[in-house]
């Protein structure tokens, strides 16, 4: 461990350790969400599985709930997605290409050995306005030497990018590709153009540029976390592009976030069609999701449950309480007509106590705040839940809306999504959260919100179809590091 390791470690434990009772003991703390031990947490990194053990590190920066201080990657694992064990941090900037953060990226399994990538930030000291200049878009492989050691070793650089980009170039995504390997980068070109470049490698050392993915027209002016997902023959193109216009029905949020079916295989997909892109997520607070595919074959996604650069916007109440943010549950990506469905995996059937029937008109009170709702024969009649006076979930005429009242949404008031058909709606509310999957997971609603109770009194005012619903026992989430398994 050389001396900035060890300087790093000292104050962000000693910034976790300052928050983390506050935080257990808060009434907001997820029960079944992935959440910072203390501090703030952004984007799911390094997903993967092996050896039946399912990796999730995260941007995190314990020193900070509002996300001042630098970010590392922390790290949970679980063999079943319901317990979780913390093991600390596990990369830092300790290192010159990673001096200003160690920024998002994945993790592949080859063999018995996981290889992490990630983008090393440097932003260098002077005046540069840190887009044309200033800032270092380090690329960076994580070797984990058989001694437990690990070594870090640079890949590509800002020499490596073509002469039109930015210096901002990040996230990649590293994937298996026949017998090679490709990795691709989320970048923003000259003149504001989001787009993505594709690298390829045989041996994960050593990377050459293929092409540049962008959109036939200009789409963003930045385009974040890609990731491709391959379905057979059917290829899509997932990313975070900024700068799109808001719209009443669509990129309702100030960054979006979602995917474009591609023509052909990715080494030879054309642009990708702007007008095919698909949110992933209705809701006020879903970015930088990342998918993996675990050792059953299933494709699963997990993304930030919160965005950037929402100040003045809405907020989280939390920072008072010492921490920020938390991710989504993961969900099983499905491909059908093109189209992807998210839902939450079999796994999370176990988290399910009581069942409490529910008929139309009527209210149920459930005594703890983790509750899963499931309606189903719906045909199209106007459809409304309300959860403790603050949330109503509701449909009518082809639209599908979120609302919350004014405290419990911390400045997030409504959303809205044009659904021209219900006939299922699955709701898991915890207890600063609510998820909404509608028709099978077609569409998604995500959202943090922070009820003053935690009971949940749900009232079902409308609804034709069955309705149930579940009291939820959470997850179990291990965080003192000593108790390690
Ligand atoms: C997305 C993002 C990534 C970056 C990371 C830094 O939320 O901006 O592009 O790598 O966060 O924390």
């Amino acid at each position: 461990m050389n001396e900035k390791t060890k300087a790093y470690l000292l104050e962000a434990y000693e910034g976790e350790a300052q928050n983390r009772e506050k935080k257990e003991n808060d009434p907001w703390n997820p029960g079944f969400h992935l959440s910072p031990p203390a501090g703030w947490l952004n984007d799911p990194n390094g997903l993967c599985q092996s050896g039946g053990i399912y990796h999730v590190f995260f941007q995190y920066s314990p020193q900070d709930p509002c996300g001042k201080g630098l970010r590392s990657w922390g790290h949970y694992t679980s063999c079943d997605l319901l317990n979780w064990q913390y093991r600390g941090i596990f990369l830092c900037p300790d290192e010159w290409f990673d001096r200003s953060g160690v920024y998002s990226g994945c993790g592949v399994v080859s063999g018995n050995e996981i290889f992490l990538f990630y983008t090393g930030n440097v932003k260098e000291e002077g005046t540069f306005d840190y887009i044309l200049a200033g800032r270092q878009a380090n690329q960076v492989m994580v070797l984990q030497r058989p001694d437990g050691t690990m070594e870090k070793k640079l890949l590509l650089t800002n020499e490596n990018y073509p002469d039109n980009y930015t210096c901002h170039v990040r996230d990649p995504k590293v994937w298996k590709h026949g017998s090679s390997w490709r990795m691709i980068l989320g970048g923003r070109k000259k003149g504001d153009r989001g787009a993505a470049l594709l690298y390829e490698s045989e041996d994960l050392y050593c990377w050459r540029l293929k092409k540049e993915i962008t959109s036939k027209i200009p789409f963003g002016y930045m385009w974040e976390c890609p990731d491709v997902l391959s379905f057979g023959e059917k290829n899509f193109l997932s990313f975070c592009p900024q700068g799109i216009s808001r719209e009443e029905y669509r990129f309702q949020n100030v960054y979006q976030s979602g995917y474009i079916p591609l023509k052909g295989d990715i080494d030879h997909a054309l642009e990708a069609d702007e007008n095919c892109f698909t949110e992933w997520d209705m809701g006020f607070d879903f970015y930088a999701p990342q998918t993996f595919v675990d050792q059953q074959g299933r494709r699963i996604l997990i993304g930030w449950m919160g965005l950037p650069d929402i100040e003045g916007e809405y907020g989280n109440p939390t920072v008072e309480r010492g921490w920020q943010h938390c991710l989504t549950l993961p969900r099983v990506i499905t491909e059908k007509k093109g189209k992807l469905y998210q839902n939450p995996p079999a796994e999370f059937l176990k988290l399910r106590q009581d069942s409490y029937p529910l008929s139309e008109g009527q209210s149920v009170e459930i005594s703890v705040p983790y509750v899963e709702g499931e309606f189903t024969e719906l045909t199209d009649q106007p459809f409304s839940l309300v959860i403790n006076q603050e949330v109503e979930i509701a449909w009518e005429n082809g639209v599908f809306t979120l609302k919350f009242s004014n405290e419990s949404g911390a400045g997030r008031k409504t959303r809205k999504a044009k659904i021209d058909g219900l006939a299922s709606v699955r709701v898991y509310a915890d207890s600063s959260s609510v998820e909404i999957f509608v028709n099978d997971g077609e569409f998604v609603f995500t959202s943090r919100y922070y009820p003053e109770s935690q009971k949940r009194q749900m009232v079902l005012e409308h609804s034709a179809g069955k309705a149930c619903l579940w009291s939820l026992k959470p997850m179990k989430v291990c965080l003192r590091m000593e108790e390690k398994d």
